[in-house]
């Protein structure tokens, strides 16, 4: 068992080796069993999947696409027992549909599925006796299980742009009911119970920008919203669906989306809302720590290249056990945007060689957006800075991140890990050099943050930051694994979702993988002597991104969500490049690891 100031539990098991494999590997000794896959029945009365006869009133009651966050909430404290919350971030038209020609070619009907597929999922699972396998409860009463879908579940605007002129519709003049999410892509659970889901590239859904009011023009395009063109290529061109989504008729949809939601998972009745607190941008994910005086402060990546990182602090205190007074926490507070300094910048190179003091380290402040109901920036009221989150924080002087993924505390230090991706274009013409805190310039493999806030409280505004991981080949003098013996690490590239174990081993999924092979799923202790010695657990099929994972309770199931299995330039559903997991055609879902003898998982 672990031994405080020996550093976290050990990882024993024996590394996964690089591999394209059109397969889901895990570590030796370790079991594995689908728990569910896209088009599975989710909700009562949900037809059996049939790729040929696919409908929006079908997919709502099944189990979306391109399965991304995951979250297991134990059900009656128990372990045998619990909710299943999943983010379907997107859809592969090209690999759902029989006969695809091209998005522009998707039928209405069709364009209606696959709006359906998008959203999250609550699904009631249990334990398979003796085994840490689970699966969905066959003939329980499901009271729990919902599909919340961007076709049509009504959410609720809250906090200080709520009702405002810039979330006013047509469709809903009070600016405060927003139909569906998109592309949740990860997100968090909250200490009251309930799930946070990031939407993130809600750019790519809508068309028509280059005929919105030229004052909209220019959040929009900082948005990644094309305004040069109707129909940009590869456009899904949903407006023939749903005419919200061409901003020429209706421009301020697109403020309605970007936001970080909050879903209650033992409520199936409840209000799924977006809080606007937040701020709205390419929200990766959201994570909570309770700061010492009991305020909730979230902590929040914008994953776009030279975007920032963000911190979000309460009003109010969280109470233990009152969920009707913590389901309102996220509804004000204020927002801060990450700056960081340096101690040695001078000897960044670009390269990844450690400067001459021997670590990427620092210093840095929380930039306030918004304090005390108030804007910190000039010129802009409240409702523009939270609505135009991006262009606030330009004014302020933040620093330019290489894509923020998911930031998550270390349970047993408070410490705060952010998955920096990658970002190509660092130090590229016109774009921003290498700094210390993104010390590569090409940077293809992406790097690992560490946070500290000063004495412990993240509702503070200073920290000090280190750098414990740069990504890469081991064999590439420009990577770093806290120092440990690089002859025995597991190459890593792309870092994304992040999660910890109970005893503060730092898990690392990855997207996009630069070496060409599959992506998968890392561990690696933080602290003690084995620090930085970072394994891979676990590959996913080929052409999938490895999501997820979250593990139960008693650490003994792991469960990792397969995201587009099989997307490859050229593939379709009648030509797959993958057959996981069934061997026919390639469909995201999410599997449950297990050891048969019942160790913890990574022992
Ligand atoms: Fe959907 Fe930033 O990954
Ligand atoms: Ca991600
Ligand atoms: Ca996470
Ligand atoms: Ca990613």
């Amino acid at each position: 068992s672990w031994r405080p100031g020996r550093g976290p539990q050990p990882l024993t098991f024996g590394a996964v080796e690089p591999n394209t494999a059109d397969a889901l590997t895990v570590a030796a000794g370790y079991a594995q069993s689908v728990v569910i896959r896209w088009g599975d029945a989710v909700v009562p009365g949900a037809p059996a999947f049939d790729a040929y006869n696919q409908s929006p009133a079908a997919q709502e009651k099944q189990f979306g696409y391109n399965n991304d966050f995951v979250a297991i909430l134990p059900l009656d404290h128990s372990d045998r027992h619990a909710l299943l919350v999943c983010n379907h971030e997107y859809t592969n038209e090209e690999l759902m549909f029989p006969g695809f020609t091209g998005l522009a070619n998707l039928t209405v009907e069709q364009q209606k599925t696959a709006i359906a597929a998008h959203g999250m999922s609550v699904v009631e699972i249990e334990r398979v006796r003796g085994t840490g396998q689970w699966r969905p409860v066959a003939h329980g009463r499901r009271a729990y299980n919902r599909r919340i879908s961007a076709l049509s579940t009504k959410f609720r605007l809250t906090g200080p742009v709520a009702g405002t002129a810039s979330v006013r519709t047509a469709a809903d003049p009070a600016g405060r009911t927003v139909i569906g999410t998109l592309n949740n892509c990860s997100g968090g659970v909250t200490p009251w119970g309930t799930v946070l889901s990031g939407e993130e590239n809600f750019n790519q859904y809508f068309v028509g920008a280059d005929g919105a009011p030229q004052e909209a023009k220019a959040s929009l395009d900082r948005y990644g919203i094309s305004t040069a063109t109707r129909y940009p290529s590869g456009s899904r061109q949903w407006d023939k669906a749903d005419p919200r989504f061409d901003l020429t008729a209706t421009p301020n949809e697109a403020n309605r989306f970007g936001w970080i939601v909050e879903v209650d998972p033992f409520d199936p009745d409840s209000t799924p809302r977006k809080h606007t607190a937040l701020g709205r941008f390419k929200h990766e994910a959201a994570n909570i720590v309770i700061a010492p005086d009991g305020r909730v402060a979230v902590y929040m990546g914008d994953d776009e290249r030279f975007d920032y990182l963000y911190k979000f602090v309460t009003h109010k205190r969280y109470r233990p056990g009152d969920n009707r007074h913590n389901l309102t926490l996220l509804e004000s507070g204020d927002l801060y945007v990450a700056k960081f300094s340096y101690t040695s910048a001078a000897e960044i190179d670009g390269s990844g060689k450690l400067p001459g003091d021997g670590a990427f380290d620092g210093s840095g402040v929380w930039l306030p957006l918004v304090k005390d109901n108030r804007s910190m920036v000039e010129g802009m009221t409240v409702e523009q800075v939270l609505v135009h989150t991006r262009l606030a924080a330009d004014k302020i002087g933040p620093t330019k991140m290489d894509r923020p993924e998911d930031v998550e505390a270390n349970p047993v230090t408070g410490h705060i890990y952010v998955a920096l991706t990658n970002n190509t274009q660092r130090g590229t013409a016109g774009k921003a050099a290498a700094d210390e805190v993104n010390p590569r310039n090409a940077n293809k493999h992406g790097h690992i943050l560490e946070l500290v806030e000063d004495r412990g409280d993240h509702a503070g505004t200073s920290f000090t930051w280190s750098i414990p991981i740069v990504c890469g080949d081991p064999a590439d003098p420009a990577t770093y694994f806290a120092g440990y013996d690089k002859t025995k690490v597991s190459r890593i590239s792309c870092p994304d979702n992040v999660m910890f174990d109970r005893s503060g081993n730092l898990w690392i999924s990855t997207d996009g993988n630069a070496f060409g092979t599959n992506d998968g799923l890392f561990a690696v202790p933080l602290s003690g002597p084995e620090a930085g010695h970072l394994k891979q657990f676990l590959t996913v099929p080929k052409g999938a991104e490895t999501c997820g994972p979250a593990l139960t309770g008693d650490g003994e199931s792991l469960f990792v969500a397969v995201q587009h299995p099989g997307e490859f330039s050229g593939a379709s559903w009648d030509s797959p490049a993958s057959v996981w997991p069934d061997g026919d055609h390639a469909k995201p879902g999410i599997a449950v690891v297990w050891h048969p003898d019942g160790r913890s998982i990574g022992r």
